[in-house]
């Protein structure tokens, strides 16, 4: 795909959209029914690079999957129901796929092998690479690739030093196989789409907030799973019409987990009109249509346990930031340096190209907002979906086109993002 030319802003656009299905929920609907037993549905799937990952790998390990447009058919073999797969497992751009399959792989009684692409590659490891060794596992490697030999494991109570979903996930599924509870105890509350599903899939999973325990089951039960539109892809959107003259915008089906919508929350309080609408509950996550109109915005302040309820949008928050009026700090946020780019030094950098006054800090960011940005300029993705994405809705703020070097990306969570963004600007 060649790089991709954004003009600024049409006034007054006034659009409906859906997104696509929620990918960490997706993850999840693929991974864990593939280890229940029999056949589940998954319905609007978010089928971008990353599910499509989750879905190669547990193919290899002998599970039958169909695919058809939003639709996920799994035939789940249950707990013991994996084969070796001679091939490495190829987790792609996917640390989810990565981080959750190696706690599936502690339980097996086979060697696998993981690996991924370049970025995947430079991504820590070492997080879940030690619990699971704590549980009995054999783990070589603490970045991909890494060789998983499981067996039979023990439970343990562990408390990771970072507060993620990913590493959370790993250890309550390598649970699932041990002989004895495993409790976790979570530094700070993340997203909690794994506890949802085990408990709809019959695990006894105690919430004793920040302990989770998880009790060994002696199967999972296959469950259909309605999968809600991803809130992080609607935040390009909620951003898009807030820094557009005249502009509203109306998500429809939207996931509105707690955890997940914490820069709802930050966007509101910078002044956004942003309205919840027909909130629901569908297959166990809270459900709404969201609408948000052009606003005037002003600087915030993002740290502590802020930040993983809005972790993959700190791209996104950094645009509305820059044209906000005043200052933003965002503090507490290293994580984002080992996410699919370091998005501090490319968010400090792309925004700097928009003539933004930006200070990078070791773990945070302090954006100038100005309200308006040059533009003119060619902003670096780094491969990056949620970058090339955050890029395109500045391009929307920008007095002048900016040009996304790598459009391609976006296919990792969002393929039809570049049509949707045709239909809220015409270009
Ligand atoms: C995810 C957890 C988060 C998030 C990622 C998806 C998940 O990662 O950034 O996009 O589905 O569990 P960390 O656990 O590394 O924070």
């Amino acid at each position: 795909m060649p790089p991709m030319r954004i003009l600024p802003a049409k006034s007054d656009a006034d659009v409906r959209l859906g997104v696509p299905g929620d990918k960490s929920i997706s993850h999840r609907a693929v991974l864990f029914n593939a280890i229940a037993q029999g056949g589940a549905t998954v319905h609007d799937a978010g089928l971008g690079q990353d599910v499509l990952s989750s879905i190669r790998c547990m193919r290899h390990l002998g599970i039958h999957f169909e695919v058809a447009d939003r639709l996920i058919r799994i035939h789940g073999q249950g707990m013991r129901g994996l084969t070796a797969s001679a091939a490495a497992l190829d987790c792609g751009n996917s640390g989810t796929t990565a981080r959750l399959i190696s706690g599936i792989l502690a339980g097996q009684p086979f060697r696998s092998v993981l690996e991924g692409d370049q970025s995947l590659s430079r991504r820590p490891m070492r997080r879940i690479a030690e619990p699971l060794r704590l549980m009995g596992a054999q783990v070589l490697g603490d970045t991909l690739p890494l060789t998983i030999q499981g067996g039979s494991l023990r439970g343990i109570e562990y408390q990771p030093d970072v507060a993620s979903a990913q590493v959370k996930s790993c250890i309550l599924l390598a649970a699932l196989f041990a002989t004895s509870p495993t409790t976790l105890i979570e530094p700070l509350a993340t997203r909690d789409h794994t506890e949802r599903l085990l408990q709809a899939q019959g695990v006894q999973v105690d919430l004793d907030l920040p302990r989770i325990t998880v009790h060994p089951p002696s199967e999972l039960h296959a469950v259909d799973i309605q999968v809600p539109g991803d809130f992080s892809s609607a935040a390009y959107w909620l951003v898009a019409a807030l820094v557009s003259p005249g502009a509203s915008v109306h998500v429809s089906n939207v996931g509105i987990n707690p955890a997940r919508i914490g820069l709802l929350e930050v966007l509101r309080e910078m002044g956004a009109q942003i309205e919840i609408l027909n909130p629901r509950t569908v297959g166990g996550e809270p459900v709404a249509d969201l609408l948000a109109r052009h606003s005037e915005l002003r600087g915030a302040s993002i740290g502590g346990a802020m930040i993983p309820r809005l972790v993959d949008e700190v791209p996104i928050l950094s645009v509305a930031a820059a044209v906000a009026n005043g200052t933003t700090t965002i503090t507490d946020a290293a994580e984002l340096r080992v996410k699919e780019s370091d998005r501090l030094a490319a968010v400090a950098a792309g925004l700097t190209r928009l003539g933004v006054q930006v200070q990078e800090l070791p773990e945070g960011l302090i954006i100038h907002g100005d309200a308006s940005l040059d533009g003119g300029e060619t902003l670096e993705t780094y491969g990056d979906h949620r970058l090339a994405m955050s890029w395109a809705v500045a391009g929307l703020a920008a007095k002048k086109p900016v040009t996304i070097d790598d459009a391609e990306c976006v296919s990792i969570s969002y393929p039809s993002f570049w049509a949707d963004l045709e239909r809220f600007n015409g270009q």
